[in-house]
């Protein structure tokens, strides 16, 4: 659209809305409102944010108008020009945000009005702002949503970048956080993978379900005039009109349900995060983060704190307190459009803002840390873990049923503890006095890196089988 409506004269505002306080919704009312009537009313210094789409549902909303024959090609090219010289004034800086017209909608209404004249109050037509606000907010969620699912692919990729260059290097597999059984650091990557991968997924299907236009339900009972929501829908990208115009102004399960992703992922975020802050600590030694993601301590020099993972760790709780705030305000409420309902925005804009950060910030850290594979081969070994591949062998070799090897293995860890050595250093004669029949052989099984060679079971710790997903997520994500 040219540039023309920026110089275009004004035409004279004849309405009662002069941007001297009077609210659109002016005329049966008398008195100004309540400066506290007002400070509890405004929302414009968060639903600012909706400006975008509040534009683009403005645009479709006249573009349809004029098809449909509600509006003339003229008032419609009058209020597309405006709209214009709305948005540039918005990217310039310059818009007037003003608390007086208490939301972005009427902002965006009487910011028109002065520009191109009373011509603005014909785009209201055939809308009110409950439906106005539920098609912002839906594409505003929409583009949430769709960001985060390139940002979790994104933290993939990283993960996989780890996990491919570390297929082989082995580590302790924990259970309680105790050594259980070797496994490889980028099969433990992988796992991450995975993770993010569902939450990409539940990210997917909140979109495909919130993807319907609720503009043209108007107040709440429709419309009367010979309004198309298809048209409007197919305009701003949505899949379809909405079905039920109660239903279409009162609902925010399209919100709630990718809070309640962004929580979920969140506590996957945690669980990395958590690893990173413990496998940093001298005592692990697992990884190496730089400078570019630890902070020193004032007073203790020696200090290089994981900062940024424990605060991905504990955004946790924003994520989960937004999903909890909005549940709480939609619960129990009537339809169809309720005030309660302005109360959408912050818990939403707040979350999703919070996992952009993390999100961003956890990428940074997998791509930044460096792995210690000699520190987590060492630790590999330690706490006999590799006591079930021992029970495990005898299975095999000497035919025993499951429950009388874990009891032969359970004596020869408590030997090797009695001796303060690994299970590998018992001779074999120490062995033989457990179970005569044990051979040579086992000690084929017993190193850390053979057992977890030995685990190739699909999606097992076995390098090749980390390979084999490494592979697969590789194509997945290109
Ligand atoms: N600012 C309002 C919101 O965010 C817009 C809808 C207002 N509708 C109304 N009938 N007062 O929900």
């Amino acid at each position: 659209m040219s540039n023309d409506s920026v110089n275009a004269p004004a035409a004279p505002d004849t309405s009662e809305a002069k941007g001297q306080g009077q609210a659109m919704w002016g005329g049966r009312f008398s008195a100004k409102p309540d400066e506290l009537m007002q400070a509890i009313n405004v929302s414009i210094g968060f639903d600012k944010r909706l400006a975008a789409q509040d534009l683009a549902g403005s645009r479709a909303h006249a573009a349809m108008l004029r098809k449909q024959g509600v509006i003339s090609s003229e008032d419609e090219a009058l209020i597309q020009q405006g709209l214009e010289t709305v948005a540039q004034e918005m990217a310039a800086g310059t818009f007037p945000y003003r608390d007086e017209f208490e939301d972005i909608h009427m902002n965006v209404e009487a910011r028109l009005r002065e520009l191109i004249g009373p011509t603005a109050g014909r785009l209201h037509t055939a809308r009110s702002r409950n439906d106005q606000v539920a098609v912002d907010f839906r594409l505003w969620v929409r583009g949430a949503c769709d960001r985060t699912v390139e940002q979790l692919k994104t933290l993939q990729r990283a993960l996989v970048a780890q996990a491919e260059a570390h297929a082989d290097t082995l580590m302790p597999g924990f259970t309680h956080l105790q050594p259980a059984q070797p496994v490889t650091f980028g099969h433990h990557m992988m796992a991450y993978v995975e993770m993010f991968g569902r939450d990409a997924s539940r990210f997917a299907d909140a979109r495909a379900r919130m993807n319907e236009s609720p503009l043209g339900a108007a107040a709440l009972a429709g419309s009367p005039f010979p309004i198309d929501r298809h048209a409007t829908a197919k305009a701003l990208g949505f899949d379809r009109p909405t079905a039920n115009s109660l239903d279409s102004v009162s609902s925010r399960d399209f919100a709630l349900e990718a809070l309640a992703a962004a929580a979920i992922c969140a506590t996957h975020l945690s669980r990395l995060a958590e690893e990173i802050v413990v496998w940093m600590t001298p005592q692990f030694g697992f990884i190496k983060l730089s400078d570019a993601f630890t902070t020193g301590s004032s007073i203790m020099p020696q200090k290089k704190n994981p900062d940024a993972a424990e605060l991905v760790r504990a955004k946790a709780g924003r994520l989960l307190a937004s999903f909890t705030q909005l549940a709480v305000v939609m619960k129990g409420l009537p339809l169809a459009y309720s005030k309660d309902m302005q109360e959408d925005k912050v818990p939403t804009f707040e979350a999703f803002d919070a996992l952009e950060l993390s999100l961003a910030a956890m990428a940074g850290m997998v791509r930044d840390f460096a792995p210690q594979p000699e520190r987590m081969a060492a630790a590999a070994g330690a706490g006999f873990s590799t006591a079930t591949d021992l029970a495990d062998w005898l299975v095999r070799n000497l035919d025993m049923p499951f429950r009388d090897a874990h009891h032969v293995t359970g004596a020869a860890v408590k030997r090797a503890e009695a001796l303060g050595c690994d299970l590998a250093d018992l001779s074999l004669d120490e062995l033989k006095a457990l179970e005569p029949r044990i051979n040579e052989g086992v000690y084929q099984v017993l190193t850390p890196a053979a057992s977890a060679a030995s685990r190739t079971s699909y999606g097992g710790t076995a390098p090749d089988q980390v390979r084999a997903q490494v592979a697969r997520w590789k194509e997945i994500l290109q």
